[in-house]
């Protein structure tokens, strides 16, 4: 079966290297299609390029986050992310894969040991306890995103609750899932982040020596 990396990605000064990054991962992983959705009105050149030089099976899809999705509610103390970039890649998987396959949520700033992605076949779900658990916890087989086809990723989700209202959609319940990882005992995903980098050098160089870098060197 084929694995669905679904990345949602937008723009700042450390996406390349993020992407870049994950992207390495990936290529150790064999029978993927990474679905990158760039929060965006159109692709950029950025993404557009690493993607050709990725030496992976790729879908490049773009999806700016809509107004509704940003509104505040009492139930989120902030909006949840990559929210209309994931339902825009299901909306491509539920259209185009053709294979039998899982689909696993990928955010571009995660490390990932690629033996996640052994555990990943056949499994729907791997959670603790309650269906609480994170955007990388968890995978989905392609069978059960078409069986349950108005099952989407809903902004107006409690804050926490993103993955498991989308889970519930599913008609998954606790005793459906499949524990991975020798029954939750190995970790092999790390949610990190990335530091946001600073620029502002960038003003002193013009100001000391009246000079700037060079603008068309991609970062
Ligand atoms: C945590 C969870 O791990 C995410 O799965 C969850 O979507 C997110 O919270 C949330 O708030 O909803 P966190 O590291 O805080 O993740 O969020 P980010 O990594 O900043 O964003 C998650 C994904 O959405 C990333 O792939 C990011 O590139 C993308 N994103 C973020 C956008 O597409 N647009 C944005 O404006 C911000
Ligand atoms: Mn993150």
């Amino acid at each position: 079966p084929r694995i669905y990396i679904v990345t949602p990605t937008h723009t700042r000064l450390t996406q390349k290297a993020d992407l870049t990054r994950l992207s390495y991962t990936l290529r150790l992983v064999p029978n993927i299609r990474w679905i990158v959705v760039e929060d965006a009105d159109q692709p950029s050149d950025i993404v557009k390029n690493l993607l050709a030089s990725s030496e992976l099976h790729y879908t490049h899809l773009f999806a700016k986050t809509r107004p509704e999705s940003l509104k505040k509610t009492a139930e989120r103390w902030r909006p949840h992310r990559g929210v209309d970039q994931r339902n825009e890649a299901i909306r491509w998987i539920r259209q185009n894969a053709k294979q039998t396959g899982v689909v696993y949520f990928a955010d571009d700033d995660n490390t990932y040991d690629i033996r996640l992605f052994e555990e990943v076949v056949g499994w729907h779900t791997s959670l603790p306890r309650n269906i609480s658990t994170d955007m990388a916890g968890f995978a989905v087989s392609l069978q059960l995103l078409d069986d349950n086809a108005g099952a989407q990723f809903r902004a107006t989700a409690a804050s926490g609750y993103l993955e498991a209202d989308f889970i519930k959609q599913l008609g998954v319940t606790l005793s459906d899932l499949e524990p991975r990882a020798e029954e939750c005992t190995k970790v092999l995903v790390w949610h990190t982040k990335t530091e946001k980098s600073s620029i502002k050098n960038e003003a002193l160089i013009l100001k000391w020596y009246n000079y700037t870098s060079d603008p068309n060197i991609e970062v």
